[in-house]
């Protein structure tokens, strides 16, 4: 399928069909395109549960009550689903961990250069931690990135998608004990195939127009 049709025609999975599960090679290779997704001073802030388990499907509704619970049939149905997480912060340990990474894969010529990117790095984060939102909101911005690339890459390995941010963050974050690992849950995505009822595959897809979306200068 090229691009331009991938994007044509994926949507968001209403209702999934419980008895398709995605291959194990197609999983990898999402995870992996995950693996790779691009940041800013790539400080790869995030974290990915992949839930695979039924039991971990319930524990993911238990953040999908009241207004949100309209979501939880999509997790209890999908063939697997992903809590993309972010840092809480960015710690010197972190920033070191990630220089060392940099280095290890030969990234940098001599010891100055290592020094210099990660004088750099930290001069970013610094920023960051100035700005408005602070470093969190930052970090989840690099989140973000990480699930257009998944939804990407879904689509074009013929795997459905939903991607939820309606949810209680609190109540998922305690369900897996993130807060304690430094991380939030920024947002979740259901995966799998889905069930010949699901109405909103065949709605036309809702978009502005491109003389409303582009300045051509
Ligand atoms: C960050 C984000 C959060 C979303 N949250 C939900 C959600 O909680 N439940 C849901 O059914 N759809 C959710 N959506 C799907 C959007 O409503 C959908 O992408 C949009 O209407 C465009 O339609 P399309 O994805 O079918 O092209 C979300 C989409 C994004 C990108």
């Amino acid at each position: 399928m090229d691009l331009l049709t991938v994007a044509q025609q994926r949507y968001t999975t209403k209702a999934y069909d419980a008895d398709q599960t995605i291959p194990q090679k197609d999983l990898e290779t999402l995870l992996e395109v995950l693996r790779l997704t691009p940041s800013s001073i790539n400080i790869q802030p995030w974290h990915f549960l992949v839930i695979s388990s039924d039991d971990a499907k319930e524990r993911v509704t238990h953040a999908m009550t009241g207004g949100h619970a309209y979501n939880a049939p999509k997790i209890l149905k999908s063939s697997h689903t992903i809590v993309f997480c972010t840092r809480t912060d960015v710690s010197d340990e972190y920033l070191k961990q990630l220089i060392e990474q940099d280095a290890s894969i030969g990234r940098f010529r001599d010891a100055s250069s290592k020094q210099t990117q990660a004088d750099v790095r930290k001069g970013y984060v610094d920023q960051y931690r100035q700005s408005e939102g602070g470093v969190q909101r930052w970090m989840e911005n690099q989140t973000f990135i990480a699930l257009g690339e998944a939804l990407f890459a879904a689509a074009t390995l013929g795997i459905d998608a939903t991607p939820i941010g309606g949810f209680d963050a609190e109540t998922l974050d305690a369900e897996f004990n993130l807060t304690a690992q430094g991380l939030t849950s920024s947002v979740v995505l259901a995966l799998g195939y889905r069930s010949e009822d699901d109405f909103n595959a065949k709605l036309p897809k809702s978009r502005l127009s491109k003389e409303q979306l582009f300045t051509v200068l």
